[in-house]
């Protein structure tokens, strides 16, 4: 089968398109045959740095194979496997944080992985409906009550889009962050207040916020706390290293400040997929790539800018 190996740590060009063997499975596993796969920045940011290869995927053996979040068809099931078949159609974020192996034809998935498709889901759909969406729900669903108002930074990139959606059905009254051009996307996905973060100071107009979800870090983080009331909540997503300012600041108004690490996890999954399912979530995918292509795919998540979601087709 085709996979793309990583031989070395660096630009997108170390992303090596090779031919090796199918995956075995285990017992608990499923040979996943992949129709479509999501890029996500920490795709990225462990193929750039040796640092974040060790804690995310759990070693400095190279090569690797990247990759996490696919959607296919089941090709083979473990003897241990029940409620899955040959020809079933799955979507998952396979071994998050781990070696996912998703940058290629065929995946081996622990069952517990991953979850059946909606039958009227697309490949595309269900492949960008993963980490992504999965951190957004393990984010807010432990946090949120009917009635909070969140503020949702970066609400047009992939986990922004979700959560705005996952805290819509958690009954909460959303503010969310993105440049001018993607108002109408925000508003679309059921914001009830847009700021332009480039043109409007979100510190200085919003108080009284019982969560913030903060994908962006540094300063962003800073002016969150302004905003967010004493005995208010903050989830953290691109770090867990805070300056002992931050950390003075939550300490004297008793903010709760914690950072997450998504993790692979089926009944989520399924929550997920119930909810895609009845219409309640949505994912957009605004740009497909072909499997040859994924050092495009790479640059194009780097840019910063993706809308939505961005996927992989095979
Ligand atoms: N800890 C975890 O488990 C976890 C899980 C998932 C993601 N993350 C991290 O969370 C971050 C976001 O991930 P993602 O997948 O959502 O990224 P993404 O899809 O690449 O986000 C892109 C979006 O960010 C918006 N944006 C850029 N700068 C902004 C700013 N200053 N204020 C508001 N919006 C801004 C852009 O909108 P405009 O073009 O309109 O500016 C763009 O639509 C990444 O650092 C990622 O590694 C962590």
């Amino acid at each position: 089968m085709k996979a793309y190996l990583l031989n070395e740590t660096g630009g997108v060009e170390n992303l090596r398109l090779s031919t090796i063997a199918k995956p075995e499975i285990a017992a608990d596993e499923v040979l996943v045959e992949v129709k479509a796969i999501s890029i996500n920045p920490v795709d990225a940011k462990v193929r750039a740095a040796g640092e974040l290869l060790a804690m995310i995927v759990g070693t400095e053996d190279l090569p690797v194979i990247l990759g996490w979040d696919i959607a296919g068809v089941v090709a083979a099931v473990g003897g241990q496997v029940t409620g899955m078949d040959v020809g079933d159609r799955v979507f998952g974020m396979i071994r998050f944080p781990g070696e996912g192996k998703a940058y290629a034809e065929y995946v081996a998935s622990p069952a517990s992985h991953l979850a059946r498709m909606p039958e009227t889901l697309t490949f595309e759909d269900a492949a960008a409906t993963t980490l992504a969406a999965l951190t957004a729900l393990q984010a807010l669903r432990p946090r949120v009550k009917r009635g909070d108002r969140v503020l949702v930074h970066a609400g047009s990139g992939g986990v922004g889009h979700f959560a705005i959606q996952i805290a819509k059905t958690l009954g909460a009254y959303v503010i969310s962050t993105s440049s001018a051009a993607n108002r109408d996307f925000l508003l679309s996905l059921g914001t009830d207040e847009h700021i332009d973060y480039r043109a409007q100071k979100f510190e200085e107009m919003l108080s009284d916020v019982d969560l913030v979800l903060d994908s962006m870090g540094g300063d962003v983080l800073v002016k969150s706390l302004r905003v967010v009331r004493d005995g208010g909540k903050v989830v953290s997503l691109p770090t867990n290293e805070f300056t002992e300012a931050v950390q003075a600041e939550v300490s004297r108004r008793e903010i709760e400040l914690d950072f997450i690490l998504v993790e692979s996890n089926g009944a989520d999954l399924s929550t997920l997929s119930n909810l895609l399912e009845n219409g309640e979530l949505n994912a957009h995918v605004s740009k497909v790539f072909s499997f040859d292509d994924m050092a495009d795919a790479h640059r194009h998540i780097e840019s910063g800018r993706t809308v939505g979601k961005i996927v992989v087709a095979l």
